[in-house]
């Protein structure tokens, strides 16, 4: 075939054309890193904090937690902030049942994570479900630490949330006490960007009593300050075996960043706890039913029926029985 110049200069141009266009393609890949736009990555479009999120979910979602609330916002703040942190964040979430430790946990979560709960660099361990036998404590030792190792080495932006831990064996959080503390790195890893949260009962029942002592005495529950618990959460009331009580040596050697306690609940807050769920289920929130299911979830201590001894707990399956 004989090829007329304007041919082969055509050729030439559509040579040319899929010459760029394969480059351009390949730069447009990279650029949007493909793999990374359809699957969680450790990157900052799948893992960015959104503080305004943070402060606004504690402020409107979360309630009757003044100190909780203040707390938390301002230690996510300065540690996601802080890009020369010296050890992982490590908080420890201190209260009665039903007060909002899982469900600030979650808040947490769902600010720094597209992904929230459901992404696989957030892990949630339930000492009762994934350390039930003692006698298997040295194998979970083992696997828990390598565990830990392999995630953040796969994202030193990992989030492990420990629940039940007053139910955990002490020797396993002493296990994995290396990674909270301030190393530049263990065996090659950092863990500086981690964060470690724990979920307990442990003092609850002192923070109980003061809560108790400024509702007697006519103080406003808002006016109950960090150090008017400093009791409740101090070494003497987390180590007492009565309170349930677990991480001693992360206590005594300041590995905590920040204790975080919970109050328990009054009327007001369960007729807001029965209001949203009203609202999730699709139904018009009435507060003759919140206030009638309130009544009912107050019941401790006896006889002046102050606080609900279950919090906002179970309030979606009982609400069936009130509407
Ligand atoms: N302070 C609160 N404000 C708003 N909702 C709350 C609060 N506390 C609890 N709730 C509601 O009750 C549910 C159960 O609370 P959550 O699981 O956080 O309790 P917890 O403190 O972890 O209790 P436990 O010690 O028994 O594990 C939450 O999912 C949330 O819907
Ligand atoms: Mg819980």
């Amino acid at each position: 075939i004989n090829h007329f110049p304007w041919t082969r200069a055509a050729a030439h141009t559509l040579r040319l054309k899929t010459q760029e266009y394969v480059a351009f393609t390949s730069d447009f890949i990279s650029y949007i890193n493909i793999p990374c736009y359809f699957r969680e990555c450790c990157q900052p479009d799948w893992i960015s904090f959104n503080p305004k999120g943070l402060e606004v979910d504690l402020q409107q979602r979360l309630f009757g937690q003044h100190l909780a609330s203040r707390i938390i916002l301002k230690a996510v703040n300065w540690f996601i902030n802080n890009d020369n942190t010296k050890k992982p964040l490590v908080l420890s979430l201190h209260g009665p049942t039903g007060t909002g430790k899982n469900f600030v946990s979650k808040m947490i979560a769902q600010n720094l994570y597209k992904e929230g709960m459901d992404s696989k660099f957030v892990h949630l361990l339930i000492s009762t479900v994934h350390f039930p036998h003692v006698s298997q404590i040295e194998t979970y030792k083992t696997q828990l630490k390598q565990w830990i190792k392999g995630n953040v080495s796969s994202c030193e932006r990992s989030m492990f949330i420990f629940d039940e831990v007053d139910k955990m064996h002490r020797g396993l959080i002493d296990s994995i006490k290396p990674y909270l503390d301030y190393y530049h790195k263990v065996d090659g890893v950092s863990y500086r960007k981690a964060i470690f949260i724990f979920l307990s009962n442990a003092g609850g029942q002192h923070i109980v009593q003061t809560a108790l002592e400024f509702w007697k005495t006519g103080r406003k529950r808002e006016d109950i300050k960090l150090c008017d618990l400093e009791s409740a959460l101090s070494l003497s009331e987390l180590n007492d075996k009565s309170s349930g009580l677990w991480h001693s040596s992360l206590v005594g050697e300041h590995l905590v960043d920040f204790f975080v306690p919970f109050l328990p609940l009054e009327h007001k807050h369960i007729v807001q706890c029965v209001l949203v769920e009203m609202k999730a289920d699709g139904l018009k929130p009435d507060t003759s039913v919140a206030d009638r299911m309130a009544e009912d979830f107050i019941d401790f201590p006896k006889p002046e029926r102050v606080f609900s001894r279950q919090g906002c707990m179970n309030i979606d399956s009982m609400l069936i029985f009130y509407v």
